[in-house]
């Protein structure tokens, strides 16, 4: 675990190529480096560059998307510190540091706030830094671990994380890496048992059936280049599996742009979202 800054470069530098050994495989597209790209971000290579444009040709309202996607991160941790009154966070598939990390957004609202990020991709650990950079009566932590082993995830986020009390589990964009061969219901039941009654998931997850031939094509022209990770598109009834046993706040398992939306919302993102309580 990382609970101080990393070696590694800033977020707003060029990817490390030069100056560190690459732990990764710079020659096939990476999901975390990818959606880097999408959101305008510098941490990434040639191989994603090629990947996320093949897939913005297919499916030319993923840049907004993605962009839909962390404004939902924003709204959900704002209703989770604000509403609900959560004050940890496990962010499981964090994606590069941005703009409104999670614990930014929490601990805007809640400075105590204690925050545990948790990706499988190298380059996220290489950048953690920005995501350590905690209010000083909260804490952020970061692990590299799999969302497939809860168990480690547990053990190292307890030297942060409080798991007597309420925590917010995020899954943002990730499930669709997980393939139906692996169980992605037992997973989140993996994580989601990880934490008492009075806690949170919140789940965002790419979808087939809205503008279905985009994004299948999307995904195919990505799936071609990633290594080990490959996208799969779910239903919505699928989806909906993914909180069963948890008990969705309003509105509800919705298209995500749509969520606790402040103004009607402004594209078709093929993508659900919802916030669900453990009772
Ligand atoms: C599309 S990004 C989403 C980033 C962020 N959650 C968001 O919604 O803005 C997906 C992230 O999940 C990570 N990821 C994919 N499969 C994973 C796994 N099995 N375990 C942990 N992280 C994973 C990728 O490395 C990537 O950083």
């Amino acid at each position: 675990m990382t609970s101080q800054a990393p070696a590694g470069e800033p977020p707003s530098d060029p990817p490390p190529a030069r100056n560190e050994p690459p732990s990764f495989d710079i020659s096939r597209a990476h999901p975390a480096r990818i959606y880097d790209y999408w959101l305008g971000g510098r941490d990434n290579y040639e191989a994603d560059r090629v990947a996320a444009e093949l897939a913005i040709q297919a499916d030319p309202a993923i840049v907004p998307g993605v962009r839909a996607n962390r404004a939902f991160l924003r709204r959900a941790v704002q209703y989770l510190a604000g509403e609900a009154g959560v004050r940890q966070f496990l962010d499981i598939g964090t994606g590069l540091p941005t703009a409104d990390n999670t614990h930014e957004v929490a601990q805007a609202i809640a400075p105590e706030s204690r925050i545990v990020y948790v990706d499988n991709d190298p380059i996220v650990l290489a950048h953690a830094r920005a995501l350590l950079d905690s209010t000083p009566q909260g804490a952020t932590a970061y692990i590299q671990a799999d969302v497939r082993d809860p168990a480690a995830i547990r053990r190292e986020a307890a030297r942060t994380l409080d798991f007597s009390q309420p925590v917010a589990v995020m899954l943002l964009m990730i499930m669709q890496y997980i393939p139906d061969a692996d169980g992605p219901r037992e997973v989140i039941s993996g994580v989601a048992g990880a934490v008492p009654a009075g806690s949170y998931l919140a789940l965002s997850t790419v979808t087939r059936d809205i503008v279905a031939d985009r994004i299948t094509e999307g995904a195919a022209r990505l799936n071609k280049r990633m290594g080990a990770a490959s996208i799969s598109l779910r239903t919505r009834e699928e989806i909906a599996g993914f909180f069963d046993g948890l008990d969705l706040v309003e509105p509800g398992l919705v298209h995500l742009p749509e969520w606790r939306a402040m103004s009607a919302p402004g594209n078709w993102m093929p993508a659900y979202a919802g916030v669900a309580r453990k009772p």
